[in-house]
């Protein structure tokens, strides 16, 4: 978890907690709390921790919904995959409900298929969901804002709805994004510029993301597509897509995962993440790799023979 004092940590977990148990809702709760308009990480770690389960419940009670949501992001996708596949990475994956739609329908049997979400449980909700539908992803928990992977390890980088509560942040995500990106990075989310007044009221109380595009064009990014969806869950958050192309197509990295705080590389050694160059690890819990900066342990005998005498 983020660092923040350990009394005030415990109100704002209280705090939140009784709010989503009342049916308030718990982000409003954390920027009133913490005198803010905008979503700290950790309140949005444990607004979306405390849901977990939610998701998958919704795809159950609403499949058609989810159909339509799912198919309109792998129709997006599917022109830029080769038909021998690639790799794809949902950020802020939440439960997996969308990638584990989009897989089915992109049906390429090649795909390296990655997702991770600040939420440990989500994750852990979403490993539940991939083997029900009987399909396979390595999901992580991480931060939008210092991926574990490596530069230009993945072919296509996607988000559906998760850059949303990162409103301010909109210039440092998308840097993240297509840092990581090969060549292509998809965003799926509520665009502020496109909406109604009141879809735009209701983002800005929210804390959501704005000027995506704007940030996108200051990064100097080829933008290939830019519009609202046609279908989407709630007119008061209008999804859109916002396309970009990496200018420079790179050759993939060897190693994809990284460590979040050095960039060295890390390793699967003895049940963790290894960064044989720095003596950090970072553990894996429930079968999800931990591989948030706060997650690191210095650990610089870890995998070396101790003595015991
Ligand atoms: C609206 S949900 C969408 C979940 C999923 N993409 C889907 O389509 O079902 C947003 C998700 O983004 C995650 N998220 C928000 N900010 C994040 C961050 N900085 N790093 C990683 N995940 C984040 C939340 O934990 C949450 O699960």
């Amino acid at each position: 978890m983020a660092d923040a004092d350990a009394a005030k940590m415990r109100q704002l977990l209280e705090g939140m907690r009784a709010a989503f148990f009342r049916g308030d809702n718990a982000m409003e709760y954390a920027r009133s709390f913490l005198g803010r308009d905008d979503n700290l990480l950790i309140a949005t770690q444990i607004a979306y921790d405390l849901q977990a389960g939610s998701y998958v419940k919704l795809a159950r009670a609403n499949p058609e919904g989810k159909a339509r949501w799912v198919s309109q992001i792998a129709d997006l996708l599917s022109p830029h995959l080769q038909e021998s596949g690639g790799s794809v990475l949902e950020v802020g994956v939440g439960e997996a409900t969308t990638l584990s739609g989009v897989l089915a329908h992109l049906s390429l049997p090649q795909i390296s298929a990655f997702g991770f979400d600040i939420s440990w449980s989500r994750c852990a909700h979403g490993l539940g969901w991939l083997k029900q539908m009987g399909q396979c992803a390595e999901l992580f928990v991480a931060d939008l804002f210092h991926i574990p992977l490596a530069d230009s390890s993945i072919d296509i980088v996607y988000t559906s709805h998760s850059l949303e509560p990162n409103g301010g942040r909109e210039l440092e995500a998308i840097r993240e994004l297509l840092r990581v990106a090969r060549r292509f990075v998809v965003l799926i989310e509520p665009i502020y510029e496109l909406g109604s007044a009141a879809a735009q009221a209701r983002m800005r109380s929210h804390g959501y993301v704005r000027n995506l595009k704007k940030s996108a064009e200051d990064l100097g990014c080829v933008i290939l597509d830019y519009r609202l969806l046609d279908y989407c869950f709630n007119p008061l958050n209008p999804s859109g897509v916002l396309l970009l192309e990496k200018l420079h197509e790179q050759n993939p990295s060897q190693t994809v995962w990284r460590c979040p705080l050095t960039h060295a590389p890390l390793d699967f050694i003895e049940g963790v993440f290894a960064a044989r160059e720095t003596g950090l690890i970072y553990p894996i819990v429930g079968g999800i790799p931990l591989l948030c900066r706060n997650n690191a342990i210095l650990a610089s005998s870890y995998g070396t023979k101790i003595s015991e005498s």
